[in-house]
């Protein structure tokens, strides 16, 4: 359950730091119709509302490994109101709700139309992105906390605006096409304004990943013998299989579609559903990581 928990809420901020950076995108395109800006607004209320559910898995995680396992029947309610009310892991939790129902809200009123409901949902996005950061690993370190902690919230950030917004783009016209046609040349002017936002966000991605790591190995030998390192090592391999499976796609994709290919003739939906797809693994591996012990830890 605390696997899954983790896993959905990570899907879920991911798709909604994506939705911004959707919405930035499609501005820079030209794209932002509203019909494109509505469905960009459904994802993040969709994405906020889940983060719901995600939240209380992870509570209930909480509180069976809280639990006196020699009890038959632990008192849930007195684990609930200390782990929410007497933890800096409970306090997180509890921003996260209240800042997912913050960009529900939000989201239902730019859905609307409502000027000045972009600028709510963004704020809320940023705060949220913080939320891992100060709950787990990163906050507990001895050395360097501030820049494990900036490094982390950057990560989470780069985990949007790259994986996040392709999500979004791709419901967005890209994959799920608008008024029951795939538009070529607006995907075309889409695709050049997210290239350069997906190729920073990697970077960043790397960067700072690399930062965690070495903030949480320690030794480089931790990295293959420890359970923490070796989910590392999961990961980085899935990571490593997105950007090769992008890099590759994107390059035969993009210029199949300046020579006048459809989006799909030119490859670019399956090269997005499979980026997407291994995406999420990413995130899976990461639910896993961010609860295993770290070294020295065991
Ligand atoms: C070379 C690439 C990468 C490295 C080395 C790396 C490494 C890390 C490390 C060390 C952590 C901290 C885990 C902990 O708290 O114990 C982390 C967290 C995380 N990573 Fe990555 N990562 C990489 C790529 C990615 C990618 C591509 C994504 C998105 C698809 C991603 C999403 C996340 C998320 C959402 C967290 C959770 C942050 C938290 O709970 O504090 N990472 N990563």
């Amino acid at each position: 359950v605390g696997v899954a928990g983790r896993w959905l809420t990570f899907i879920a901020l991911t798709v909604l730091l994506g939705t911004m950076g959707a919405f930035v995108v499609l501005r820079r395109a030209g794209a932002a119709t509203t019909g494109r800006l509505g469905r960009a607004a459904a994802c993040g209320l969709a994405a906020a509302l889940v983060m719901l559910p995600g939240a209380a898995a992870r509570l209930a995680a909480q509180l069976t490994a809280l639990g006196d396992p020699t009890m038959t029947m632990p008192d849930y309610r007195a684990l609930a109101a200390a782990a929410i009310g007497h933890t800096q892991w409970g306090h997180m939790w509890t921003a996260q709700v209240v800042l997912a129902v913050v960009a529900a809200v939000a989201f239902v009123a730019a859905r609307r139309g409502r000027a000045g409901a972009w600028l709510v949902a963004g704020v809320t996005a940023c705060l949220l992105a913080a939320t891992p950061a100060l709950a787990g690993h990163a906050i507990g370190v001895d050395h360097n906390r501030v820049l494990v902690v900036a490094a982390d919230i950057l990560h989470v950030i780069a985990a949007g605006t790259w994986v996040g917004t392709l999500a979004v783009l791709a419901v967005c016209g890209l994959v799920w096409p608008i008024d029951g046609q795939h538009d070529a040349a607006t995907g075309m002017r889409i695709v050049d304004a997210f290239s350069p936002v997906a190729l920073t966000s990697a970077a960043l991605i790397v960067a700072s990943g690399t930062v965690g790591a070495w903030a949480h190995l320690g030794t480089l030998p931790a990295l293959w013998q420890t359970y923490y390192g070796r989910v590392l090592v999961v990961k980085v391999a899935l990571v490593m299989t997105v950007l090769a499976a992008g890099a590759f796609n994107w390059r035969r994709a993009t210029p199949r579609l300046a020579k006048g290919h459809g989006l799909a003739e030119a490859g670019l939906v399956r090269a997005i559903i499979i980026e997407l797809t291994l995406g999420a693994l990413v995130l899976g591996a990461t639910a896993v990581l961010v609860a295993s012990p770290l070294p020295g830890m065991e």
